[in-house]
């Protein structure tokens, strides 16, 4: 019954079961470090093929690098991205996400040109996602250090939860690609990509954290259809953001935290998304990424390791060299706070410290006033607003995002 085996996976989540005795920490932050320790290690774990026994998950093909690193390499195992319709490598995919590619025609016109633009993000975004799951299942398929469990049907829980996401994601690539090739608008091919994880926690823990980018991201694309015409297109991507909710959910409650995180999901805008994904892509490996036509941010790094449910005060840092000298003194800028669906928290930057080009810096987190659950987006922009929404901060946004998650 599917009620008792609820209640088994909800009583078996806790992160206890998993045989790794790396620290159960609540996640504060994403940080973005130096993976060549974590590629050797991938590398290493090659070798195993897949035993799976609740249907074979796709697996990447095996690349060779001359560098020593081992970046996630398309195309998959089953020929993804590169995926025809209607073909048997779809069937499949469909049989494994329970669904099936949406089958009614596009729109009758072309989307405006920065709706293409959203269209563009979404596959970049989706390619890297199906990047992430199909790694991440196949280390716990192949029990890979880090990701291996005492208690095996939780194992297949897990394994049948992400067979399922692995081949939902692809079939929202197909859409999104789909929509593009449909109007000649150059499919988004996809990159060389680096899991910045090695064990299970951290990874569902990201999971969640760039998901919680998504949704809000997703909603800024539906602001955009709509400004701009395209309201043919608004259905599909809603029925993406439930989907993505409902995934999030289940990593949620792996962490150990309720399900919902808020009762209003955090906003967020392309550029945010489009820049917080540089972090996963090897650079320059992107073939047609440039044909997105968003900017790229500063980074902004948040250096608190783990951000309470309280008031605090939060460090952060950015690189002010090259284009960015002139920020180096800190002086007019501003750090601002997305959170849920409020206007945005601007704080006047004070106090900065300039080392060597790194620039250092304190804030004030408002959390009670603000009652800042789940996900914060920072950044630092070049004026003071008054901000009324999250894409009047984007326009001003100099360094960004940095990402703050709260249970
Ligand atoms: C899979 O495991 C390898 C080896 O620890 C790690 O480098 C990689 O980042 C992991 N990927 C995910 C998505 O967890």
């Amino acid at each position: 019954m599917h009620f008792n085996k609820a209640i088994t996976v909800v009583g078996s989540l806790a992160l206890a079961s998993i045989v790794t005795a790396a620290p159960v920490e609540k996640r504060g932050s994403v940080f973005y470090g130096d993976r060549t320790h974590h590629l050797k290690e991938y590398q290493a774990n090659q070798g195993n093929p897949a035993p799976s026994s609740t249907g074979a998950p796709p697996s990447p093909s095996s690349p060779a690098s001359s560098q020593g690193s081992n970046p996630f390499k398309f195309p998959l195992s089953n020929g993804f991205p590169n995926i025809q319709n209607p073909s048997a490598a779809l069937t499949q995919i469909e049989q494994q996400a329970h669904g099936l590619l949406p089958n009614g025609p596009p729109p009758p016109s072309p989307p405006a040109a920065d709706d293409l633009t959203s269209l563009r993000l979404i596959a970049f975004n989706e390619l890297f996602e199906v990047a992430y799951f199909t790694e991440l299942l196949a280390n716990v398929t192949n029990n890979v250090a880090g990701y291996q469990f005492q208690d095996a049907n939780l194992q297949a829980t897990i394994v049948e939860a992400l067979t399922a996401v692995v081949a939902q994601e692809e079939l929202h690539l197909l859409n999104a690609n789909g929509a593009l090739a449909h109007f000649n608008a150059g499919p988004i091919q996809p990159c060389l990509y680096n899991a910045p994880v090695d064990n299970f926690q951290d990874a569902i823990a990201l999971a969640s954290t760039f998901t919680d980018v998504v949704l809000g991201t997703l909603g800024d694309v539906q602001v955009h259809f709509g400004q701009n015409g395209d309201a043919g297109l608004i259905r599909g991507v809603a029925a993406v953001i439930g989907q993505e909710g409902e995934q999030n959910g289940f990593y949620r409650q792996i962490l150990g935290e309720i399900p919902s995180a808020a009762p209003f999901l955090t906003a967020s805008a392309r550029e945010f998304a489009f820049t917080a994904l540089q972090n996963f892509v090897v650079p320059g490996s992107c073939p047609n990424a440039n044909t997105i036509a968003l900017p790229i941010f500063g980074a902004l790094t948040l250096e608190t390791p783990k951000v309470q449910a309280q008031d605090q005060q939060l460090q952060f840092s950015f690189q002010a060299t090259g284009q960015y000298s002139q920020y180096a003194s800190g002086q007019g800028l501003s750090l601002v706070y997305i959170n849920q669906q409020n206007v945005p928290v601007v704080l006047p930057i004070q106090g900065a410290q300039n080392n060597g080009g790194t620039v250092t810096f304190s804030a004030n987190f408002p959390f009670s006033e603000n009652l800042m659950f789940g996900l914060t987006i920072a950044a630092v922009t070049s004026n003071a607003g008054p901000f009324a929404d999250v894409d009047a901060v984007a326009k001003a946004t100099l360094f960004g995002p940095a990402l703050i998650e709260v249970q």
